[in-house]
């Protein structure tokens, strides 16, 4: 999958440099119920405006949402970041906390960000689930864990298949793979790196 991946990936300004866990969590707020290239269109000049918790914590929400503009659910999305931004400073290190399961309580984040936060600002081994990665996992190993699994009933299972020397690009291949192979409709199983370990591809293939 990462052969694969190092000659299809997508390029997003995002995954050009290091980032921070407060950025990390400004994206994935920021990347729900929309698209990449939305996002790529305000994520840049956002980060500039508002580099880290405190800058965003005293904002004026309207001025928030006035900034996501475009993206859709703005007012959402302004609400997840400024309380997102004042529990942080709450907390008595001002830092993001350190811990999966309580990164998760954080508000405006939740299981996919927390993960997120550990695998691209942390170099940390999770696996955060989307519905991209969820497909991937319920064709690849669908005899174990069914064809419509709860994320909850296979998290543990995907964190611990991440690589962890390369949990960044891992994490990028297996979603850049569910994007534009594994697809919903029409998977390329042809050109796909996990066919011959695929319960989907073999029971759609019986002779291969
Ligand atoms: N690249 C595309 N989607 C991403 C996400 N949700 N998190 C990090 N990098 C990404």
């Amino acid at each position: 999958m990462l052969a694969w991946w190092r000659e299809h990936k997508r390029e997003f300004d995002w995954r050009s440099r290091p980032l921070t866990s407060y950025e990390v969590a400004v994206l994935e707020i920021l990347l729900r119920r929309t698209t990449a290239t939305a996002v790529a269109n305000v994520y840049p000049s956002f980060i500039e405006r508002f580099p880290g918790v405190t800058s965003i914590a005293g904002v004026p929400h309207s001025v928030l949402s006035t900034f996501l503009k475009g993206l859709g659910l703005e007012n959402q999305r302004a609400s997840d970041l400024k309380n997102m931004a004042q529990h942080v400073l709450s907390r008595k290190s001002k830092m993001f906390a350190a811990q999966t399961h309580e990164l998760e309580k954080t508000p405006g984040l939740g299981p996919y960000a927390a993960r997120a936060i550990q695998v691209y600002a942390r170099g940390r081994a999770y696996c955060p689930i989307d519905s991209n990665v969820s497909r991937v996992f319920s064709r690849v190993f669908r005899d174990a864990i069914g064809s419509r699994p709860r994320i909850s009933e296979f998290q543990d299972f995907a964190d611990a298949l991440v690589t962890r020397t390369r949990p960044r690009a891992f994490n990028w291949a297996l979603m850049d793979l569910g994007a534009t192979v594994c697809r919903y409709d029409r998977p390329r199983c042809e050109v796909c790196s996990l066919s011959p370990i695929c319960d989907f591809f073999r029971r759609n293939n019986p002779k291969k």
